[in-house]
């Protein structure tokens, strides 16, 4: 099978990767392909193939069954739920679980809400309607989740900027010695957090996950609390920032869809959601796996300890799933998407997310009535990489 080169188009294939992946799709399920990161991979594209593969245990998202293992880059925050497996895995999710509840998200709306309104006042503030411009990410994409997962965590004074550098740099590494460094100091910032969490115990999740202890006594190793860390933090904002710019994006690219919605908040913005995330879904694709023995996976052979992306991406715009994928349609109800994954490593903060983005867009809305792309925001700037979809700056006026 001759090997996919995704290096020679980067580019093109960041700023719009659909039309790549769906020319994959028409020739296959499964394909080896090789990227400026990753010399060789296997990227499984289209909805059905790529769901069964999510949840195929064959799969390991253990980097210890990887031949891109390095023991020297082991540290506490591989210990999380995304880079293990079962027993290991369920007894991480069990634990996390039990804190991480509907209720505890629930009683966050209010406190959502607030924070929304408090953004978007502060970003029309600014500037009258007439003149008004601002950087959405700036203003509110980026500053509400990352508010929520840190007051949800109990850290309401985390070092935002320094936290923002690591993390941009832990999703869409610059180098291999930016990304170890980004990597090692976020490891020191999250033990002295947890310890100082361990000193002065709040309400918080961060303090419940310290103390939990499921019925057999089990508990949070003090690296598996440096990892839960980490992957709360980082997978708590990264995503949720692009869901609402995404979204945003999509809705004044589409004019008609954007007055149905304004025409009819209550009933159509949680199905207008789900849409944001099948059209341009934050995660492009999944998060490493890997071959745990030589496999057969959509016709192809792949032999043991190779790494395998599912394209979330090209699932979702799949046209034997969602038919006229390409167009955004927000009564289409796309239910069974695969922008939160699917299997055991489902996205464990989809609630919350979910709940995030009707909020942040539905304020936004309302508050800005001439919400408009500014025209002279300059050329499209992506995120880097092929796991994180959206972009760096999003100028509006209003
Ligand atoms: C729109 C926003 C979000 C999107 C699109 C998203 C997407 C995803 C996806 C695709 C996965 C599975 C990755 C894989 O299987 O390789 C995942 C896992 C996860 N997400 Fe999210 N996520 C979002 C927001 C959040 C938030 C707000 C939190 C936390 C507060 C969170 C916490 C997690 C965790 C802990 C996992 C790992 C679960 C496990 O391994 O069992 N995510 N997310």
């Amino acid at each position: 099978m001759a090997i996919v080169d995704l290096r020679d188009r980067t580019e093109d294939f960041t700023a719009n990767p659909y039309p790549y992946y769906e020319k994959l799709r028409e020739a296959g399920p499964v394909h080896h392909v090789r990227t400026a990161d990753v010399d060789e991979m296997w990227l499984v594209v289209g909805y059905e193939e790529g769901r069964k593969a999510l949840a195929d245990p064959r799969l390991s998202k253990n980097w210890r069954n990887s031949e891109l293992w390095d023991p020297e880059q082991a540290t506490a925050m591989s210990s999380n739920m995304l880079e293990t497996d079962p027993p290991h895995h369920t007894r991480l999710r069990k634990l996390v679980a039990r804190e991480f509840t509907a209720r505890r998200v629930e009683a966050m709306r209010p406190r959502v809400q607030q924070i929304a309104d408090d953004l978007v006042n502060s970003m029309t503030a600014k500037g009258s309607s007439a003149t008004g411009a601002a950087d959405l990410i700036d203003a509110l994409a980026f500053p509400l989740p990352m508010t929520v997962i840190c007051e949800l965590l109990g850290v309401p004074d985390l070092d935002r900027d320094r936290f923002r550098a690591w993390s941009n740099e832990v999703v869409a590494p610059t180098g291999t010695e930016a990304s170890a460094a980004a990597v090692s100091e976020m490891g020191g910032y999250l033990v002295e957090l947890i310890e100082e969490k361990r000193r002065a115990p709040g309400e918080d999740l961060m303090s419940a996950l310290i103390k939990a202890r499921d019925e057999d006594g089990d508990q949070l190793s003090p690296d598996e609390l440096v990892g839960m860390a980490f992957l709360l933090l980082v997978a708590g904002h990264e995503t949720t920032v692009n869901l609402i710019s995404n979204g945003v994006r999509a809705l004044l690219d589409n004019p008609d869809q954007l007055a149905a919605l304004r025409a009819d908040f209550d009933g159509l913005i949680d199905g207008a959601v789900e849409e944001m995330l099948r059209y341009e879904g934050p995660v492009e694709n999944a998060t490493f796996r890997f071959t745990r023995e030589d496999m057969e996976l959509g016709g192809v052979v792949i032999p043991a300890g190779k790494p395998v992306l599912v394209s979330l991406a090209s699932g979702d715009r799949d046209p034997d799933r969602y038919p006229e994928p390409d167009r955004f349609d927000i009564h289409r109800a796309p239910q069974g998407h695969l922008a939160f994954g699917h299997g055991i490593h489902f996205c464990l903060g989809a609630p919350l997310a979910r709940m995030e983005g009707r909020i942040a867009i539905r304020t936004l809305l309302e508050r800005c009535p001439d919400l408009a792309l500014a025209a002279d925001g300059g050329p499209v700037e992506w995120v880097p990489g092929l796991l994180i979809r959206g972009v760096r700056k999003l100028p509006v006026r209003w």
